[in-house]
C-alpha cells in the first residue's frame, strides 16, 4: 500500500485526466478537524513558505469537514467550515483529500468519492484502511490515483514508505512490534509499579493517554488494525483484519510481571507479521521478551517497529505512535508527497497480487509459553500435569512452585517451542485435572523476535 513516488511505472492508459495544472496553489480539503485535522491545519498554516518552497508551489487549506460548526477551529475561518464533506471533495479548488475523520463509513464513501474525482487521498485512518482497504486500493489502482497512509500505522513513526521504498530490495521475513500507546503505558505502569491493570487504564485516562472507552486499545482491535496493513506490505497481498489473531491485555495480572521479570522477561503487547512458506503468521497478543531485546526498553508512549529483510538484517523504527503534531508531521509529509506527484501518479500503493494472503491458523503457529495455574498443594500434583503436557508433545523448559495460600499452590511453566495446537489440547487436560483448580494466566513467550 502506500504513496507513489516517482520514478514509479507510469500508466498512461490508466492515468486520468489531472484536475491539478501544472503550476499554481494545490488545494486541500480536511475531511475532519479533531485531534490530527487540526494538528494539519496548524502545520499548513505555520509552515506555509517552507512548504511552498520545497515544492515550489504553495500548498493552501480550503476547508474542513466537520460535525459541529458552533466550534472554535484555531486557525480556521468560519467560511472553511462544511458539514457537507462530499461538497468539499468535489470542491473544484480542491486537488488532494486528507480524510482524518476516523471510523469505515462515511470516511470510505468519501475516500471513493475523491478517488472518482480523480483526487489522490491522504489518511491516518488505519479502521477503513483494514477493514476497506481492497475496495479502496483496488477502485485507486483503476484510476492512478494515490493513496498515501503514513499517518494510520505508528503515527509519527515513518513505517509505510521506508518498508515500500527504502527497503524494496529485501524479501521482508518479519515484523514486528509496539504498535499501540496507550497499551504500552499500562503495561509499563504494570511492570514498573505492580500496578494493577484497573489502574493503570484509570491513570492513562487521567493523561489522556486512553479514551473514556478503551476497548480499541485494551482489546487489541487497534493494534490488530495496524498489524493487518503491515502484513499486507510484508505479504504483497491484502490479510483482512479478521483473519489476525487478537488478544488484550485486561487478563494480565501484576504478578505475571514479576515472575516475568525473575525469569528475564518483559511483557509487551507486541504486533507479529512473520512469513511462514508462502503464507503469514499474523497476530496480536501480549508476548514475553526477553529483557535485553531493544523492544523491551520502549517505555510508555512510545511505539516501535522492528522489520527483518534478507540483505538489510533487522532495522528498528521508534517514536511517538500518535499524538497531535507527531501525527500530523506524517499526514504533512504525505500531503507534500503527493502535491509533488499529483500528475504521475504510481502504482506502489497496491498489493500486487489482488488475492488474500493465506493466514496460518493459529493451531500450526510454534509458540514457547508461560502457564500460571494454582492447584492442591499435595503429592501427585506436579506428576499428573507434567503427564499431560507429556502426552501432548509440550516439553518443560522451567518450573517452579510459588508459595501458596494454605492448601493450594502455584505452579509457574515455560515451555519449549511448541505447536499452538498442541499446547491447547494439554491445557484442556490439564483443566479437567481435578487437582488444578485455576489456571491463572498463559502469555505466549518469543525469544526468536
Ligand atoms: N489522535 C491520534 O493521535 C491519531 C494518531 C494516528 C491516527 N489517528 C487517526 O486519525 C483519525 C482522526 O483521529 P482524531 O484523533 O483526530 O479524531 P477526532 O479528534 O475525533 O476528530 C474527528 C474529526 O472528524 C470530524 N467528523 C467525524 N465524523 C464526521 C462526519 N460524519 N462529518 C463531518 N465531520 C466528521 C469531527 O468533527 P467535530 O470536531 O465537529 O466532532 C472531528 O473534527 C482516526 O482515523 C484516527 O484513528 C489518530
Amino acid at each position: 500500500m502506500v504513496a507513489p513516488e516517482s520514478g514509479e511505472q507510469p500508466q498512461p492508459a490508466l492515468m486520468p485526466s489531472s484536475p491539478q495544472p501544472a503550476t499554481g496553489e494545490i488545494g486541500i480539503a480536511l475531511l475532519g478537524c479533531g485531534v490530527v485535522g487540526s494538528g494539519v491545519a496548524e502545520l499548513l498554516s505555520k509552515k506555509a513558505s517552507d512548504y511552498a518552497r520545497r515544492l515550489g508551489r504553495p500548498v493552501r487549506l480550503v476547508g474542513a469537514a466537520v460535525r459541529d460548526l458552533a466550534r472554535t477551529r484555531p486557525g480556521l475561518a468560519p467560511s472553511q467550515l462544511t458539514t457537507d464533506p462530499l461538497a468539499l471533495v468535489h470542491d473544484p479548488r480542491v486537488h488532494i483529500v486528507v480524510e482524518v475523520m476516523g471510523g469505515v463509513e462515511p470516511a470510505c464513501a468519501l475516500i471513493l468519492a475523491a478517488i472518482e474525482a480523480n483526487k489522490p487521498v491522504v489518511t491516518a485512518n488505519k479502521e477503513v484502511l483494514a477493514r476497506r482497504g481492497d475496495l479502496i486500493l483496488a477502485r485507486a489502482q483503476e484510476r492512478g490515483v494515490g493513496i498515501y497512509a503514513e499517518g494510520a500505522v505508528a503515527g509519527g513513526i515513518p513505517i509505510l514508505l521506508p518498508l515500500k521504498r527504502s527497503l524494496v530490495a529485501n524479501s521482508l521475513s518479519a515484523i514486528y512490534g509496539i504498535v499501540n500507546g496507550t497499551t504500552n503505558y499500562i503495561l509499563t505502569r504494570m511492570a514498573e509499579e505492580g500496578a494493577p491493570f484497573a489502574r493503570a487504564l484509570a491513570e492513562a485516562q487521567r493523561l489522556g493517554y486512553a479514551e473514556a472507552d478503551p476497548t480499541s486499545d485494551v482489546d487489541g482491535h487497534d493494534a490488530a488494525y495496524k498489524v493487518a496493513i503491515l502484513a499486507g506490505l510484508l505479504a504483497n497481498r491484502r490479510v483482512p483484519v479478521e483473519a489476525v489473531h487478537r488478544e488484550g491485555i485486561a487478563q494480565l495480572a501484576p504478578i505475571d510481571f514479576a515472575y516475568a521479570r525473575e525469569l528475564g522477561y518483559a511483557i509487551k503487547l507486541l504486533a507479529i507479521v512473520r512469513r511462514v512458506g508462502e503464507r503469514v503468521d499474523v497476530r496480536v497478543h501480549p508476548t514475553m521478551i526477553p529483557d535485553s531485546h531493544p523492544l523491551a526498553a520502549i517505555r510508555l508512549v512510545t511505539n516501535a517497529i522492528a522489520v527483518k529483510g534478507d540483505a538489510v538484517g533487522e532495522v528498528m523504527f521508534s517514536g511517538p505512535g500518535a499524538g497531535q503534531l507527531p501525527t500530523a508531521s506524517a499526514v504533512v509529509a504525505d500531503i507534500l508527497n503527493a502535491a509533488e506527484h499529483l500528475e504521475r501518479p504510481g502504482t506502489l500503493m497496491a498489493w500486487p497480487d489482488p488475492t488474500q494472503a493465506e493466514v496460518v491458523p493459529l493451531a500450526e503457529t510454534v509458540s514457547r509459553f508461560y502457564l500460571r495455574l494454582r492447584a492442591d498443594d499435595r503429592p501427585g500434583v506436579l506428576g499428573s500435569v507434567g503427564g499431560s503436557f507429556g502426552s501432548h508433545g509440550v516439553s518443560i523448559r522451567y518450573f517452579v512452585q510459588k508459595e501458596g495460600s494454605g492448601t493450594q499452590a502455584e505452579m509457574v511453566f515455560v515451555t519449549h517451542p511448541v505447536r499452538e495446537g498442541d499446547f491447547r489440547e494439554a491445557i484442556a487436560a490439564i483443566r479437567g485435572d481435578g487437582a488444578v483448580r485455576e489456571i491463572e494466566a498463559i502469555v505466549r513467550v518469543e525469544e526468536d523476535v
